[in-house]
Parts: structure tokens; sequence; C-alpha cells
């Protein structure tokens, strides 16, 4: 890292944690010092916003490791012959809870391979996927996670589109770099750091896999249909072969 991609490095983490770290600080603050003025539903009010802003630095903190590693050569991924779809119903189960008014919905064909990748990882893959599905969706939309292979394919494809703000094609590549969002009426709603899918495209790399991004207008004009697509290699018989695809 050169010097002033490292400042630059450095006040983003700053402002990053600073932000939720005040907003902790003064919602504690009010809390003890008008406990007694404050009826019920304010005091829950006040301790939700501690709780997701704390629950937001846990992720900052964590994806700040995540590329900590990426950059590292000691971060050696394990290979297994992967079953995806427990792991994806496991991701949308946790992103439901977080987003109930979304409607998910899991398109699988019934013989999917299986596919060769990290599970830990590709379940971070998903995580950050999924949730910003969510996040830059319209309320009461719905998610849908398509995952579809053929025989003698090379690759099982997942697909993960909502409906939303879209993202405009100069910005499709830009959203892959390090602490890179767009402006737009929903990011400056919802937070974020601009990292999850920096390490996405990086882990999905790592694990010989692709990610490409499409955002189609619909009728009204308002709204885009956003579809993150990922490929990953199966367990074909050449890697059986190879002894990397075992349990
Ligand atoms: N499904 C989507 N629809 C519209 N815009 C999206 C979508 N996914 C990502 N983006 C845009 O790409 C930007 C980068 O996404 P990324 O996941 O890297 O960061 P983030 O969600 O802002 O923060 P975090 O690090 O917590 O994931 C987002 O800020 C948003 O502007
Ligand atoms: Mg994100």
């Amino acid at each position: 890292m050169n010097e002033q991609t490292y400042e630059d490095f450095i006040s983003t983490v700053s402002h990053e944690l600073r932000t939720p770290l005040t907003s902790i600080r003064g919602f504690s603050q009010t809390m003890l010092a008008s406990w007694d003025r404050l009826d019920d539903e304010s005091k829950k009010k006040f301790l939700k916003i501690i709780e997701e802003q704390s629950n937001r630095l846990i992720t900052l903190v964590e994806n700040m490791l995540s590329v900590t590693k990426l950059q590292s050569s000691k971060d050696m991924l394990i290979y297994k012959e992967t079953d995806i779809k427990p792991i994806i119903n496991t991701v949308v189960s946790i992103v439901k809870n977080q987003y109930p008014s979304r409607k998910f919905v899991v398109d699988v064909s019934n013989k999917t391979p299986t596919v060769l990748v990290d599970r830990d990882k590709f379940q971070q893959v998903m995580m950050n996927l999924i949730e910003n599905a969510a996040k830059y969706s319209f309320e009461n939309s719905d998610i849908t996670i398509k995952i579809t292979s053929c025989e003698n394919c090379e690759f099982v494809s997942i697909k993960i589109s909502d409906t939303g703000v879209g993202i405009k094609p100069e910005d499709r590549e830009r959203i892959f770099d390090k602490f890179s969002r767009i402006d737009n009426p929903l990011t400056r709603k919802v937070q974020g750091s601009g990292l999850g899918l920096y390490i996405t495209k990086n882990l999905v790399e790592k694990m010989k896999g692709k990610i490409s991004v499409d955002s189609l207008a619909k009728d009204d004009g308002k709204s885009f249909i956003t579809t993150f697509e990922v490929r990953f290699p199966v367990c074909n018989i050449e890697n059986q072969a190879r002894e990397i695809c075992k349990q």
C-alpha cells in the first residue's frame, strides 16, 4: 500500500468506526442522564439503536479482518465437495430475520451438482450478496435465488435478483472496489462500509469462480431488477480423479 492509499484507508476506517461509536455513546449518555424521565418505549428504541450500531461495528471489524486476510498468503482455503442448498437456506433465514418485509424465493433445479468450495467462504459470499439484495431493494419486494446447472457443465450458477434502486452501467465495475458505495436515496438510508463486494469478488475469484452483475429497468422506469450471478466449479469426474473433490 502506498502512503496516499494508506492515509485514505485510515481516514475511511476512522470515519466508519466513529459514526456508530458516536451514536452508541450518545444514546447511552441520554439514557443514563434521563433514565427516570424516559418511558419504556423510548428506552427500548434507544437500546435497539445501540444494538444495531454495535452489530454494524462487528460487521465492519470482521470485514476489515477479511480484507487483511485476503492480502495475506497465509489465508488458506479449505476446499470441500459441498452441497450448496443447505448453506443458501441458512443464509436466507438469517437475512429474512433482519428484513422481514422481503419475500425470499429459493429456486433450485432438482439435480444440482456439488461444488468445490471453501464452505465458510462460500457462506460469506452468499451472505454479502443476499444481504445486499435485501438492503438495496424496495419494501415488500421479492428476492429470488436461482441455482442452475446442466449435465456436463463445468459450473453451477447462482443468480440473486432483487427489485430496487438498481446499478447504473457506469457504476457496475466500481462497486467491486474497496470502500466504494454508490450514492442514491437507498444507500443514504442504509448503512455500509463498501467492503462487502470487494471481499466477495476476491473470494469468488480465489475459489476459481466468476461474478457478474446486471441491472435492467422495469416498465415503471423507477425500479430495476438487479441480478448478481456467481459461478463455481462443479465436482466433476476430472476433479474427483485429481482427488480434490472429497468430503
Ligand atoms: N443489489 C444491489 N442493488 C443496488 N445497488 C447495490 C446492490 N448491491 C450493491 N449495491 C451498491 O454497491 C455498493 C457496494 O456494495 P458493498 O456490499 O460492497 O457495500 P455496502 O453494502 O455499502 O457495505 P458493506 O461493506 O456493509 O457490505 C453499495 O453501497 C450499493 O451502492
Ligand atoms: Mg454490502
